[in-house]
């Protein structure tokens, strides 16, 4: 069955959620407000094991697997957003592709201080005219013999201001069009990278977002990912993985709302009694729980993929795409629940209403999902 869970996993999901209730709640509404990164709680993040869950116990990680990542993502994302954001890179794009497509060497020197949340890492793609059209790559990284010069801009970078490490992707050779993007792994100590001021966001306001300049900076040969020309697939078999981390987030979100809401609907009273008793906010709940379920089955379905080998691509992006629209759809439900409690910041779900948002944008717009989805429909090949 889709939906069960071990014991194990069951385990991971009432830790996490213990560790947000304990950790993360206090203080979320003013980090919120003031846009302040999490440092101690990322840092308390890596203790607990949750920034490498999937990494191997020999390169210091949890050696979980993905459907542990995703009820662990679900029950810190049902409090705080910015945090949940900073785990997802770092655990399903970062060190997913360090252990995946890095060599050993790579994994020794880089992956173990990332998955024990000792550093955390970045992803680094999008550019100010390469967002959706992730092909269209400017950033230029010219084969010098030994190493890469690295040069051009990128944008929206989560833990941007706070990693030390980037995998960047960038183009070598333009004629190959996008057989010719590499991937490199990019210490964030290298002379020439610059980090840009800080995003003011409407949601995951303590995210650490910023653009990231790279002028002439020099990365050894030897930080390639893969063979030369493998940077693009290399991207999108991270994202694939990615995008079922931010599905989990979106669940989270949405089941976060969700349970605020319900709580809030038996204790409100108007016209003498609960408004949990007027049907027609009773309705909203019945239609939170029955979507915010749906999600739910789409995201392990994704997960269950991931973990027994088989191809999860479309999965993730039907994950992501309807937890993401669940996420904002019943948000704004539960700010209507609460009424005018609902629109101010103590009643944390107008934060999870923003927060929501960007789940519909990054890791891929909520169009990008359906181009992958239709495509993959109209390949013939359904799963
Ligand atoms: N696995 C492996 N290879 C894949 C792949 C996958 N899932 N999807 C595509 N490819 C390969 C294709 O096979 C093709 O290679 P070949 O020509 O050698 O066969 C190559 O990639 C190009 O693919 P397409 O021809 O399909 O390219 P396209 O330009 O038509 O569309 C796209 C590609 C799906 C739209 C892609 O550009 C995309 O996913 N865009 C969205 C970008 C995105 O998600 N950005 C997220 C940034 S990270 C982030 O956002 C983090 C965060 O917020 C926290
Ligand atoms: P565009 O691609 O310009 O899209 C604009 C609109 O056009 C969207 O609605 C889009 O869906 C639509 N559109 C575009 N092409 C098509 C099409 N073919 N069919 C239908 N509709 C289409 N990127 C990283 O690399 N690393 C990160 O860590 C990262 N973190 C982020 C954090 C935040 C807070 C934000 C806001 C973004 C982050 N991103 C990151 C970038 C994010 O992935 C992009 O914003 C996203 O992929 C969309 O690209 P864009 O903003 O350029 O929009």
């Amino acid at each position: 069955m889709v939906g069960k869970l071990t014991e194990e996993q069951l385990a991971v999901k009432q830790a996490a959620r213990e560790f947000a209730q304990q950790e993360l709640l206090p203080g979320v509404i003013e980090r919120d407000r003031n846009m302040t990164f999490a440092t101690e709680q990322v840092k308390a993040m890596g203790e607990m094991g949750f920034m490498g869950m999937m990494v191997s116990e020999k390169y210091g990680g949890g050696g979980m697997d993905t459907m542990s990542y995703v009820v662990a993502m679900e029950e810190i994302s049902k409090i705080d957003n910015s945090c949940s954001v900073a785990m997802s890179v770092n655990n399903s794009l970062v060190c997913w592709g360090l252990e995946t497509f890095g060599t050993e060497e790579q994994k020794q020197k880089y992956l173990t201080k990332l998955a024990s949340g000792e550093q955390i890492g970045a992803f680094c793609l999008s550019e100010p005219e390469a967002g959706s059209d992730a092909t269209s790559q400017r950033t230029t990284a010219i084969d010098k013999g030994d190493h890469y010069l690295l040069n051009g801009t990128k944008n929206w970078i989560t833990n941007g201001g706070s990693s030390s490490v980037h995998l960047v992707i960038a183009q070598t050779d333009a004629e190959k069009g996008h057989r010719g993007i590499n991937a490199l792994i990019v210490p964030t100590d290298l002379e020439g990278v610059e980090i840009g001021a800080k995003e003011d966001k409407l949601g995951i306001r303590g995210s650490d977002t910023h653009t990231i300049m790279y002028n002439n900076v020099k990365v050894p040969k030897e930080n390639r990912i893969g063979e030369d020309g493998f940077g693009f697939k290399f991207a999108m078999k991270v994202l694939s993985g990615g995008r079922i981390g931010i599905a989990a987030q979106a669940l989270g979100i949405a089941a976060g709302a969700y349970e605020l809401a319900v709580k809030y609907s038996k204790e409100r009273e108007a016209f003498g009694k609960s408004i949990s008793k007027h049907q027609a906010i009773a309705f909203k709940l019945a239609d939170m729980a029955t979507e915010i379920q749906a999600a739910r089955l789409l995201v392990y379905n994704a997960a269950r993929l991931k973990d027994e080998g088989k191809n999860y691509d479309m999965a993730s992006s039907m994950a992501k795409l309807f937890a993401a629209e669940t996420a904002m759809k019943h948000t704004v439900e539960a700010v209507q629940i609460h009424g005018g409690y609902g629109y101010v910041k103590e009643y944390h779900v107008e934060r999870l209403m923003r927060d929501a948002k960007i789940t519909q944008i990054y890791e891929g717009t909520s169009e990008i999902q359906k181009l992958v989805i239709s495509r993959t429909v109209l390949s013939g090949k359904l799963y």
